[in-house]
């Protein structure tokens, strides 16, 4: 028997197969781009991702007999984007993206409005759908005269594949229409945003099944007609369904293009001011708190690409044995800021700087700015109650032990080190089908990697850090009010 996971990335889709046990037997990837019309704005074709499913799905079949036996399907991907069908079931318009924040004001208006935030229990941050559709309202009538459902990407996916609409709710508390704590849509949170209950999925848990494969995509396939696919989930639900972070106290902290910090909660605490997000999880009663900060490696990557240095080359000559704070600090908003500023338009600065200032010295500046951020997360979490002392790693960054060591002094917790092997999006993805299939229980597939190694904060330099902490914490206003 077998089981396909699909994450639907913003560059690319990743599809993996694995076996009755979760083991992997095979992946592969396909990318597509972005449109970016205007500044600011993000857009990608549906019949993209559609493309890339059928090819990484036939590149699988062809790859691995396994395939003929699957058996369930999960598709996890990035959250947020609008995808606008009308009554015959055409797309209607380009998705609009996470990232796109065209829909700012439409965004700060919604977010103004009275029950808002309590019922969605988050900001109604620019990335998010709701505001999305308040754009096309009022910028592109005729095409929001013709909607007659909105599906999050992964939903698209799920309805390529079944022909039904239906979407999970941790995908869905992303759009400000869901009311977070019962799991449901928001009549009153629809009426907001001027859209209606039949414009919406059908709703089911991540792990539950949602429908089955089509009967001419099952004999295209050579598969059984009766593959389950699951309700899927948002890209970091399904990450902490593959690393195993399911029950409070549990943690990890991803170093990607962007940083998350993300807590499974066994209860919903919203804590919209702290803008956290607070979602569901993929699993029936339990939710997520994660803190975003939306330029994690990407900072790095900036200077790596404005000195023509490699990441690696930037990390490299900092060794391994951390330093105490510089003197030069970094404030890594290079595309603005989610956690805890919520700011669209604030930007990075490097402040300290001197004649005697080095490349090391500003490397160094940006991984601790990085790192200050991670710990505005930290803190948020910490003031809805949740003080997590370990956490896992995961992400791209993970790779720079100076970095690691840092993170773990600045936050004052024990990193993780995942052993080698899947624990991404596409494996949760992988797992949500095995469950919603009936192969397993979600304790017993849904659990954590082999931990490698545990990296320790350095005690004597966790105060050096929290005073350079508060100094990078007090650098914001100012330099709010000079751009
Ligand atoms: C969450 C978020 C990301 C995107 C892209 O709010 O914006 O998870 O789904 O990864």
């Amino acid at each position: 028997m077998a089981y396909l996971g699909i994450d639907l990335g913003t560059s690319g889709l990743r599809a993996l197969l694995v076996d009755e046990r979760g083991e992997p037997l095979g992946s592969t990837e396909r990318h597509y781009s972005a449109a970016h019309p205007r500044s600011g704005w993000s857009e990608q074709d549906p019949a993209d991702w559609v493309a890339a499913l059928e090819g990484a799905a036939e590149e699988l079949r062809a790859a691995h007999p396994e395939f003929a036996g699957l058996r369930g399907i999960g598709i996890a991907g990035h959250m947020h984007g609008a995808t606008l069908l009308d009554a015959s079931g055409a797309v209607i318009r380009p998705c609009i993206l996470w990232n796109d924040t065209r829909s700012h004001e439409e965004a700060a208006r919604l977010d103004a409005t009275d029950g808002v935030r309590a019922l969605s229990g988050n900001i109604v941050f620019p990335g998010f759908t709701a505001p999305k559709l308040e754009w096309v309202r009022a910028h592109e009538p005729e095409n929001f005269a013709r909607i007659d459902k909105v599906l999050l990407p992964t939903a698209y996916l799920n309805l390529y594949l079944t022909g039904e609409h239906f979407a999970d709710m941790s995908d869905s508390a992303g759009t400000s229409w869901l009311d977070t704590g019962a799991r449901d849509w928001s009549e009153a949170l629809l009426a907001a945003g001027h859209m209606r209950r039949e414009q919406m999925p059908r709703l089911v848990e991540g792990c539950e099944a949602g429908g089955t494969l089509r009967p001419d995509l099952a004999a295209r396939w050579g598969v059984s007609p009766s593959v389950v696919v699951a309700g899927g989930a948002g890209d970091n639900a399904a990450a902490a369904c593959g690393i195993g972070t399911m029950n409070e106290g549990q943690g990890f902290v991803s170093l990607g293009t962007s940083g998350v910090l993300l807590a499974a909660r066994d209860g919903y605490h919203p804590a919209a001011e702290t803008a956290l997000h607070t979602f569901c999880h993929a699993v029936p009663a339990r939710w997520y708190q994660m803190g975003v900060m939306l330029s994690a490696t990407d900072s790095l990557n900036w200077l790596a690409r404005i000195t023509g240095a490699k990441p690696a080359e930037l990390t490299a000559p900092l060794g391994e044995t951390l330093q105490a704070p510089g003197r030069v600090r970094f404030l890594p908003y290079l595309s603005g800021e989610r956690t805890p500023h919520n700011d669209a338009e604030i930007r990075g600065s490097f402040t300290g700087l001197g004649a005697d200032t080095s490349r090391d010295d500003i490397a160094r500046a940006v991984l601790e700015g990085v790192a200050f951020g991670l710990r505005d997360s930290h803190k948020a979490l910490a003031a809805t109650g949740l003080r997590l002392e370990r956490l896992m790693a995961i992400g791209g960054g993970a790779r720079s032990r100076y970095w690691l060591k840092l993170i773990a002094t600045a936050l004052d917790v024990t990193l993780e080190l995942p052993a080698g092997g899947e624990f991404g999006a596409a494996l949760g993805a992988a797992r949500l089908g095995m469950v919603a299939s009936g192969a397993a229980g979600i304790d017993e597939v849904m659990t954590p990697p082999q931990v490698s190694e545990e990296i320790a904060p350095e005690p004597g330099l966790v105060p050096a850090f929290d005073e350079a902490y508060a100094r990078f914490r007090a650098a914001y206003a100012p330099i709010r009010a000079i751009q």
